[in-house]
């Protein structure tokens, strides 16, 4: 794909070729992301954020890149300070956003917002999470991390583990992952099942992953656990929620004599106890740096 001007709303629009581009452009970024360099590339070039959901990382990484490639950032964290209060609608606050910036990041609760977004307006979208759906740019800095620290994603033994009905980053992650011939294991309880229509998906293409409610199946045989959040906000029933949270506990016990990397999109609640941040198993805050390059690259390629 030519990135210039293009929407980033699914991992699915990718091909392993575009992938890649991506993390080659993301390591030329890298020192620019550590401030060892600097970068006027995006100089005068506005970013419109539209963050209708909580974010730390997606948003704060965003606005990092932004300004480290000299560019510039505008936009609101909570519809609750934007004209949303007095009625507008989503369409209309896109509308206005596309005329002001030159790109727009758009996280919503409603899985195909930023899709809905990009056909109303004449600036490149990208989604920065809808719903239950998609969240591509955490995709790309997830493979990043894996090709960082393996020097490969080829090949690599990888389990998901945790809530991957309504986790959009391990929905987003499956997909990318089955482009690279990795060996995927899905772990959750029965009702956070990774979604039919993923399998399915993946079945199409020849990708079968293994499915287990345990974790000791796997726990020997991966080289990266992806853990993720139970998503307490996107339960309809909170009784089913209070039933199912802390399902799956890593802890330095459970980790030991084992060299796999522990992966987590962030925040973790409970599925990561402390005493796992100062063992060699854990990654996360570092997979949590990269998204500053990946996106940096994402920006430099389509504004
Ligand atoms: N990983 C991720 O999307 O984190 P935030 O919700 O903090 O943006």
């Amino acid at each position: 794909m030519t990135f210039s001007q293009k929407n980033i709303i699914s991992i699915k629009d990718f091909s392993k070729k575009d992938i890649k581009y991506i993390l080659r452009v993301a390591e030329r970024m890298e020192p620019i992301a550590r401030s060892k360099e600097t970068s006027n590339l995006l100089y005068g070039k506005i970013l419109g954020m539209l963050f209708y959901e909580p974010s730390t990382r997606t948003k704060l990484s965003f606005e990092t890149g932004m300004k480290r490639l000299g560019g510039n950032v505008i936009g609101f964290t909570e519809a609750a300070g934007s004209s949303m209060t007095k009625g507008e609608n989503l369409a209309d606050t896109a509308r206005m956003v596309g005329e002001y910036a030159d790109s727009i990041v758009i996280r919503h609760e409603m899985e195909g917002a930023a899709r809905y977004v990009s056909d109303l307006v004449d600036v490149p979208v990208i989604n920065a999470g809808d719903g239950a759906g998609q969240h591509p740019t955490q995709t790309l800095l997830d493979l990043y991390t894996i090709k960082r620290i393996f020097g490969k994603i080829k090949n690599l033994n990888i389990a998901l583990i945790g809530d991957l009905k309504y986790g959009r980053t391990v929905h987003s992650l499956a997909y990318a992952l089955a482009l690279f011939n990795v060996k995927m294991s899905f772990v959750s309880p029965k009702e956070l099942k990774m979604p039919d229509e993923i399998v399915h998906d993946l079945n199409k293409i020849d990708v079968v992953a293994r499915e287990t409610e345990n974790i000791h199946d796997v726990l020997d045989k991966v080289d990266v656990l992806y853990v993720t959040r139970i998503q307490k906000e996107r339960f309809p029933d909170p009784e089913e929620y209070q039933k199912i949270k802390g399902a799956y506990l890593i802890n330095s016990e459970l980790l030991k004599g084992t060299d796999l990397i522990v992966m987590h999109p962030l925040p973790r609640v409970d599925e990561i106890a402390y005493d796992v941040d100062s063992t060699p198993n854990s990654k996360y805050f570092e997979q949590a740096f990269y998204g500053v390059p990946v996106r940096m690259a994402l920006l430099k390629s389509i504004i």
